[in-house]
């Protein structure tokens, strides 16, 4: 694996590989032994948006595998005054031995990728959030022991975290129901994906029919970075595609929630169902420290 772009272009087994890698890395954190696999080496971080959870757990990361982390705003690189991606990604593989990148399309990573010499790492894009689902795959392998033959539903908008987990969730051997508006769906190179997998993928527009018997519920914010100026309007199409009480009351007995965060509370999930399953969601956003450092560690060894 020399990068990671999107989950598309991992095979489960690699996905299952970074796992497992992950599930040690963290054993090995809380008994204080060290790891340092990254010793004296480099990550740059490039934001185009926002970040808490991504930017600290990444930093603190690379940290603790021996390496160094190097926090870059676009709004302070010269790609924020319009330097091609193309050079960017050459004359910063002359200094680091990776990188990680947050943006909107995705063809920007794709290019960084293509025009570096060093390995890139998808911290987030309008197409997907393929460290994000690690770690969700991660916690609900925690919780539950196994993914295989696990219902997945995800609620709300067809974006980056429900493409993400269609295919991380495929590809691990779990069945996706998603719930979403008719044109709201999620991307099309995803849902052909899906599409190959036969009965193990549902796309539909009633929540109930989703949840239903589901093991794990996710949702996600009805307007993503980015959409700001749509949210009214997005508020008003997304009503209804809410995790709540009701709704839950439709999958199975033990059902997990999860939520990438940030949360908005009583719109894509109740502030009940948020604080009842706290516990998971905050171990899900644990797991991106742990996540990462094996996707840290597996392409920049
Ligand atoms: N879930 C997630 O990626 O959080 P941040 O936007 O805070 O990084
Ligand atoms: N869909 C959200 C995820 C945030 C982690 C967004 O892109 O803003």
């Amino acid at each position: 694996m020399k990068h990671l772009l999107k989950l598309l272009d991992l095979t489960g087994e690699e996905i299952l590989g970074l796992l497992n890698l992950a599930d040690q890395l963290k054993y090995e954190l809380k008994h204080g032994i060290a790891h340092p696999l990254l010793q004296g080496k480099t990550l740059g971080m490039i934001f185009r948006k926002s970040s808490t959870r991504t930017r600290v757990s990444f930093e603190t990361g690379i940290y603790q595998l021996g390496g160094h982390g190097m926090f870059l705003s676009s709004n302070d690189l010269q790609i924020g005054r319009g330097e091609p991606v193309e050079d960017t990604a050459r004359v910063l593989s002359r200094y680091l031995d990776g990188i990680m990148i947050r943006t909107f399309d995705q063809a920007e990573v794709e290019t960084l990728a293509e025009y570096g010499s060093i390995p890139i790492i998808n911290g987030l894009t309008d197409f997907c959030h393929p460290c994000q689902v690690l770690a969700d795959l991660m916690t609900i392998r925690e919780h539950k022991g196994v993914l295989q033959g696990l219902k997945m539903c995800y609620i709300g908008d067809g974006n980056n975290m429900a493409n993400s987990l269609i295919v991380g969730g495929l590809k691990t051997g779990m069945k996706v129901s998603v719930a979403c508006p008719a044109a709201y769906t999620p991307n099309r190179e995803v849902l052909d994906f899906a599409a190959g997998c036969g009965a193990m993928f549902t796309l539909t527009e009633s929540c109930e029919e989703a949840a239903a018997g589901a093991d794990v519920i996710f949702t996600d914010v009805w307007a993503s970075m980015g959409q700001e100026g749509e949210a009214e309007q997005r508020r008003a199409v997304f009503k209804g595609y809410q995790i709540n009480r009701e709704l839950l009351a439709a999958a199975a007995p033990e059902c997990m929630v999860q939520h990438c965060l940030p949360a908005h509370r009583g719109e894509e999930i109740t502030a009940e169902v948020f604080e009842a399953h706290a516990a998971e969601i905050f171990d899900e956003a644990e797991n991106r420290l742990h996540a990462q450092k094996a996707v840290m560690a597996t392409v920049m060894k």
